[in-house]
């Protein structure tokens, strides 16, 4: 509508066809504002998350250095160490036999095969924790077991596996459930105080369901999730982005006193 077609402006009250379009030019701006706050506040959180998203990955690549510190060390202190050991024997057994004391040497030889056995266990034991090469061969099940068994062993604390897995999964979703219930069981180890845990894993559709339940002491987790990046530790963080990142879920409850439940479920074709 041109100016000249304006109505003429009248006496007293003012006309309804102005006050109309006034009231509309206000709640368009209010309707601007709040639009304009919703998207700072979407922005702050954005923002917000991506700091901690670059905390996390901080902490993962750090957290990764400090676990091939641990492997070179363990290779260093403890294989080396006991080749170099197995090697002074050889050069021992060697001369005891060429001086005729065949007994001893033979003796010596039996210790020599002890050690070797032992290095032999040790370096599987490194590779287990790298990558256990039942991952692949096996599958998930016999691997779970198999690290639950030895849970159990180093922690005394008891462990019941359950699995409704009909088959097995994509190498990628059977590595990522290992991983994320190994984290979670690594918890129970060093926070829980457990005397019991529970590993379920359950296909439902196209989800792969997975719990991992202990009757230890249980914690505020909310307050545990916010103290933790900042004390450096990833854990619980790690579980919910990498179960996020292969477009699943994950929920954490727990409370003092009553255990914790870690409930993560990814999809069969992540
Ligand atoms: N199963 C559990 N029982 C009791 N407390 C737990 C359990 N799992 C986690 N917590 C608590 O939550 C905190 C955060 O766990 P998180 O795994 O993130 O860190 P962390 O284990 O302390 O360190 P990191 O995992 O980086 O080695 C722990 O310090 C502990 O207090
Ligand atoms: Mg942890």
């Amino acid at each position: 509508m041109s100016n000249q077609e304006l109505p003429a402006p009248r006496e007293g009250a003012a006309p309804a066809e102005e006050v109309a379009p006034a009231l509309t030019l206000q709640a368009s701006l209010e309707q601007q504002l709040l639009y304009a706050r919703d998207l700072a506040r979407a922005f702050a959180e954005l923002e917000a998350k991506e700091a901690q998203r670059k905390r996390l990955l901080e902490k993962v690549i750090s957290a990764q250095e400090d676990e091939r510190r641990r492997i070179a060390v363990d290779i260093h202190d403890e294989v080396l160490q006991m080749l170099g050991f197995n090697l002074m024997k050889i050069d021992l057994i060697e001369r005891l036999w060429e001086k005729g004391e065949h007994a001893s040497a033979l003796e010596h030889l039996r210790t020599l095969r002890d050690t070797i056995e032992s290095t032999i266990a040790l370096l599987r034991e490194i590779i287990a924790e790298l990558r256990p090469p039942s991952l692949d061969f096996q599958g998930l099940l016999p691997t779970l077991d198999e690290y639950l068994k030895r849970f159990k062993r180093e922690t005394g604390i008891e462990v019941a596996l359950s699995s409704q897995l009909g088959k097995r999964q994509s190498p990628t979703v059977e590595t990522l459930i290992y991983r994320l219930v190994q984290e979670a069981l690594v918890n129970v180890r060093k926070h829980a105080g457990a005397s019991r845990v529970v590993v379920r894993l359950q296909a439902i559709d196209d989800w792969i369901h997975v719990e991992v339940s202990d009757d230890g002491r249980g914690f505020v987790v909310e307050e545990a999730l916010r103290n933790s990046l900042a004390r450096g530790s990833i854990g619980l963080h790690s579980i919910i982005e990498r179960a996020s990142l292969a477009g699943g879920r994950c929920e954490i409850e727990s409370a003092p006193g009553q255990g914790t439940t870690v409930r993560f479920q990814v999809p069969a074709s992540a």
